[in-house]
């Protein structure tokens, strides 16, 4: 059985006084969920999001870092920052951080490197624009993406991947499941490639983009999505409960 994840992203979203009482009101729907719940917060809410997710079945994630250990890179936080106050898992390569942040393949897979190397867990995210998809690119592109991400790496034990259509992105608008399905089988495909069948029969693929409690359960009904990175649902913890009820 492959795990099931299910992730909220808050992206810039929540004070600490916010994130605490999130999780506090999220924790009696979280004992009865049936995968594993990851809340990837913004920096300063990771240490009081730790302490109070502490004895809880609620894992807390950041939603990026650097790849260096320590330099000069103003306004950056490295991998042992993360790991030194318990952080678990780390968004790598969210389509945001592509286009707003000039974030490229190869930026990616350097803190894929850095964050294994580090024992952090990365939640990798592809995707396709909207324009790619109208073509009908999103096949290639995704499979490039993934093979960019993961070059060099031996192991992929340790990582997540989360499909999310940029199209889909906080616009409401959700892949149908067939789509979303089919495009994780191509990326569970490249991963057959690249590590064998048994990799990727056991790698964990999320899907992203407009989940809500209205369709969780409609995309958590197939064949190869194994669970959701959920931005905008993640900050309700009455919507967010409900998309952990549906899996
Ligand atoms: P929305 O759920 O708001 O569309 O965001 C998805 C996302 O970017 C999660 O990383």
């Amino acid at each position: 059985m492959r795990k099931k994840i299910i992730a909220g992203n808050w992206k810039m979203n929540m004070l600490p006084n916010e994130a605490m009482s999130f999780i506090t009101e999220l924790e009696p729907y979280a004992k009865n969920a049936k995968c594993e719940i990851i809340l990837c917060v913004p920096y300063t809410d990771l240490f009081y999001s730790l302490l109070t997710a502490q004895n809880t079945n609620i894992k807390i994630g950041a939603q990026n870092m650097h790849w260096e250990e320590s330099g000069a890179y103003t306004g950056e936080v490295s991998p042992n920052m993360l790991k030194c106050i318990n952080v678990e898992y780390v968004i790598i390569g969210h389509s945001e951080r592509r286009q707003y942040f000039a974030e490229t393949d190869e930026t990616v897979n350097k803190k894929i490197k850095s964050a294994l190397n580090h024992s952090l867990k990365p939640i990798l995210c592809v995707g396709e624009t909207l324009e790619q998809r109208e073509n009908n690119m999103q096949d290639a592109i995704i499979s490039n993406q993934i093979k960019s991400a993961l070059k060099g790496i031996e192991s992929i034990e340790n990582i997540t991947i989360a499909y999310e259509p940029i199209w889909a992105i906080g616009t409401g608008k959700v892949a149908t499941k067939e789509d979303a399905n089919n495009t994780i089988k191509i990326i569970r495909s490249t991963v057959k490639e690249l590590y064998g069948d048994n990799v990727a029969q056991n790698v964990c693929i999320l899907y992203g983009g407009s989940v809500k409690k209205e369709n969780a359960k409609e995309l958590f009904s197939t064949s190869d999505i194994d669970g959701a990175l959920v931005g905008g649902a993640s900050l309700k913890v009455d919507e967010f409960a409900k998309i952990l009820e549906s899996m």
